[in-house]
């Protein structure tokens, strides 16, 4: 396994550091979007932008995916014009990177003074309470890759950034879970469509298969996706603090499907046994289903974001 050592995130955030006016030299505001929800750079104050592709940056690795294209985004955000910096397009592990190759970003934001970072994800519903649209706040997660073998923090502890043995048992700032509920409730958002719970995720690219879904739903998720822990669990051992966001694109399959040998024997007339098993080839997950939810409430999520942003840098 190859580590990254620290003159790598310092030489990245140096370059940036050169390049950017004086007053992006010291952002306190992180945000990392989520698939589909990049349009929350087009709220910030245009005039303020500066932007660059993650290839031009080094130590970066470029996002491969469509409905991510992979650029930082420094910006004045809400009317406070609290200064933030955004990733648009994160980094994943299914693209076939390392997970601290995946989490480089946030270290490097970590070292031009980000304080608090946003991370948003679209995800799949595990509860069956949960609607598509809704939002949910992050509570906590549930990695099974982070609690056995893989996650970004394995190697050689960097101290510069966090202790060897960081706690994550309180991973999602309550305060920011607080500032995020307010700003949803000022924004219009119905208490129904916004939920606070458990996030898990599968390394992907495949959605999980309904075994799979239904022992995540067993264990506690309420929520899957394919991001975010491995973020967070990078940004709490820097001492950052975390709100997470998720938008529910769809529900995840968790129904047993249908039953072959029960529908053969009743054919055959062997026996006749009712199947009541769902037919799982109508609820497929799919990618174009989750951009297009994921666009269909980008503008509540990005009226909240920036309600969240102005609270948020009022307790500054
Ligand atoms: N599973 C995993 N990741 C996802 C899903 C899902 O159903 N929807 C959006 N991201």
């Amino acid at each position: 396994m190859v580590f990254i050592s620290e003159i790598t995130y310092t030489t990245s955030c140096n370059f940036l550091k050169e390049k950017l006016p004086e007053h992006f030299h010291n952002v306190r505001l992180g945000i990392i979007c989520g698939s589909g929800l990049g349009g929350l750079v087009d709220t910030i104050e245009q005039s303020s932008k500066v932007e660059f592709l993650y290839g031009d940056i080094p130590g970066f690795v470029t996002s491969t995916v469509s409905g991510h294209s992979g650029k930082l985004v420094f910006g004045y955000l809400g009317d406070s014009r609290t200064p933030t910096v955004f990733m648009v397009g994160r980094i994943h592990l299914y693209e076939g990177y390392s997970p601290q190759q995946c989490t480089f970003p946030v270290r490097v934001m970590k070292l031009l003074g980000v304080q608090t970072l946003v991370v948003t994800n679209a995800c799949g519903a595990l509860n069956p309470e949960f609607k598509v649209g809704d939002l949910m706040v992050i509570n906590d997660h549930l990695s099974l890759a982070a609690v056995t073998a893989e996650n970004p923090l394995i190697g050689p502890n960097l101290d510069t950034f966090g202790p060897r043995f960081p706690p994550v048992s309180d991973a999602y700032t309550y305060a920011l879970r607080k500032l995020a509920f307010r700003a949803a409730f000022e924004t219009g958002i119905a208490k129904d469509d916004i939920r606070e719970g458990v996030y898990t995720y599968s390394s992907g690219p495949m959605y999980e298969s309904r075994s799979e879904a239904r022992f995540l739903k067993s264990i506690g998720a309420d929520v899957v996706g394919m991001s975010t822990v491995h973020e967070v669990i990078v940004a709490r051992h820097a001492g950052m603090q975390v709100l997470g966001l998720s938008l529910i694109t769809n529900p995840v399959v968790v129904a047993r499907g249908k039953d072959a040998k029960k529908e053969v024997m009743t054919e055959m007339g062997i026996e006749t046994v009712v199947d009541d098993g769902v037919d799982t080839e109508l609820i497929k997950a799919n990618h174009e289903e989750v951009l297009e939810a994921s666009a269909r409430r980008a503008d509540d999520l990005q009226r909240m974001m920036t309600r969240f942003a102005d609270l948020w840098a009022k307790e500054q």
